[in-house]
């Protein structure tokens, strides 16, 4: 993409903004709060039994129904696994997108990772669904690493830290498998001045009070906080201004990410871009009871780095939907829905029929919990182990993916000379 890299310029200072129109963002924003009594999904923090469909009715998105998946299938020939399980559920102008796709104008991927520490199995699902629609449809991606968002909205990080996780981050990264020449990362600290013209286009044009409503800033919030949504939102208009047209773009991730996009969404057509486009998944849970899998809570995540031994423990250890006794539980049934082994292996390796199987099974009491883990296990180990020898060659294909096309630790420092 070097060519590409030397056509990034900046020409959209016809741009004119006034009162009247920060007032409007007000009015017409699609946001709302993002917490719940019963369940919380912000972009920091996920917590409770989430209830998507009332999810996808508080942040006003919409259900990725059979109509839109015909039309993925039109153009695909296929669905993937992960839209069949409906593991992604919503979207925001996916239609959209994939009209303009079949009218022939293509669109950007853009997905991202915020280094607060090593990858989990939660990280890499909107990764491995983000290579299949590269390879699919045939698209650039852009992958954001926001070690900024990381270092500002967590107090216990500094950035040595978060720079040693960046690293080890875009190595798992590379390691699924992504287009080099398709696919440019950009790490905030290290490439801001690709994304620091457009922030500030973003960053006028949205009040504190917008930001105060959707990400819930307060008095003490700290003001780096304040400023860093627009820095995530700019990649959604990276490509328009790569391509020197209005270009689409589409961003798979988790739904806690969405109120980044609802923001940058009410901006973009202001600014003359396409609104960003999103396909929103559900959480892969944690090992223990309730909650998302999270690298900040390492007790509860299977890690990319993990030895083989270490992921059967963790998984033996894994809270289930069982019941105490082996006698219970061939009486009563264990509660596959709220069993965080069945998920695991629902989402990302039963077929249809086998989940269907184990759910029934499970629940009328024929299947018990050291046989659901036993199955995750034989299946995790060679998953993980695949990615650890990728891993290990990834290094030397770091330049291959930088927007700069430099090293990792290539800092070009300043000089006088
Ligand atoms: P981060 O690092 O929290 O998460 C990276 C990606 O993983 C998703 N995710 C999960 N998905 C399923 N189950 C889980 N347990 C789980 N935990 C995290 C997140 O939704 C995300 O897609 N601010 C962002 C970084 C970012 C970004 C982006 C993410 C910058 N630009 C564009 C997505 C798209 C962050 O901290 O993600």
């Amino acid at each position: 993409m070097s060519s590409e890299k030397e056509n990034i310029s900046y020409q959209k200072n016809d741009i004119t903004l006034d009162s009247s129109d920060m007032e409007k963002i007000d009015n017409d924003s699609e946001s709302d709060s993002t917490g719940d009594k019963d369940f919380i999904v912000t972009p920091w923090e996920v917590a409770g039994d989430i209830n998507y469909s009332k999810l996808i009715e508080k942040f006003g998105t919409y259900t990725i129904g059979n109509t839109l998946l015909e039309k993925i299938k039109d153009i695909t020939g296929e669905i993937h696994p992960f839209l069949k399980n409906k593991y992604f559920f919503s979207h925001r102008d996916l239609d959209v997108v994939l009209d303009e796709y079949s009218r022939g104008n293509r669109f950007y991927l853009y997905t991202g990772r915020g280094p607060s520490g090593m990858v989990h199995l939660g990280h890499l699902m909107p990764w491995l669904f983000t290579k299949y629609l590269q390879e699919k449809f045939d698209v650039k991606l852009i992958f954001q690493l926001t070690d900024d968002e990381k270092f500002l909205f967590n107090g216990n990080l500094n950035m040595k830290t978060i720079q040693k996780y960046t690293y080890e981050n875009v190595l798992d990264i590379i390691s699924v498998g992504f287009d080099s020449k398709k696919t440019k990362i950009i790490v905030d600290t290290k490439h801001i001045k690709y994304l620091y013209p457009l922030s500030i286009e973003i960053a006028k044009k949205i009040t504190y009070s917008t930001a105060k409503a959707v990400f819930g800033f307060s008095n003490s919030s700290n003001i780096g906080m304040v400023g860093f949504p627009p820095v995530q939102g700019a990649p959604c208009f990276l490509p328009s201004i790569i391509e020197n047209r209005p270009t689409p773009v589409l961003i798979p991730a988790a739904i806690d990410q969405d109120p980044y996009w609802r923001v940058t969404r009410d901006i973009a057509e202001k600014l003359g871009y396409p609104k960003p486009a999103q396909i929103h998944s559900k959480f892969i849970p944690g090992l223990s009871s309730g909650g998302k899998m999270s690298s900040s809570k390492p007790d509860t995540a299977l890690f990319t780095v993990d030895d083989p031994e270490i992921l059967e423990t963790k998984i033996k250890n894994t809270f289930t939907g069982g019941q105490p006794t082996v006698a219970l539980q061939r009486k009563l049934g264990g509660n596959a829905n709220i069993c965080p082994v069945y998920w695991y292996l629902n989402y990302l390796f039963d077929t249809e029929k086998e989940s269907q199987e184990r759910y029934s099974d499970c629940t009328s009491g024929n299947l018990l919990c050291g046989e659901c883990k036993s199955d995750m296990i034989i299946k995790i180990k060679p998953f993980i182990k695949d990615i650890q020898t990728k891993r290990e060659k990834a290094q030397d294909l770091i330049k291959d993916f930088m927007i700069d096309g430099k090293e990792f630790f290539d800092n070009g420092n300043a000089s006088f000379n």
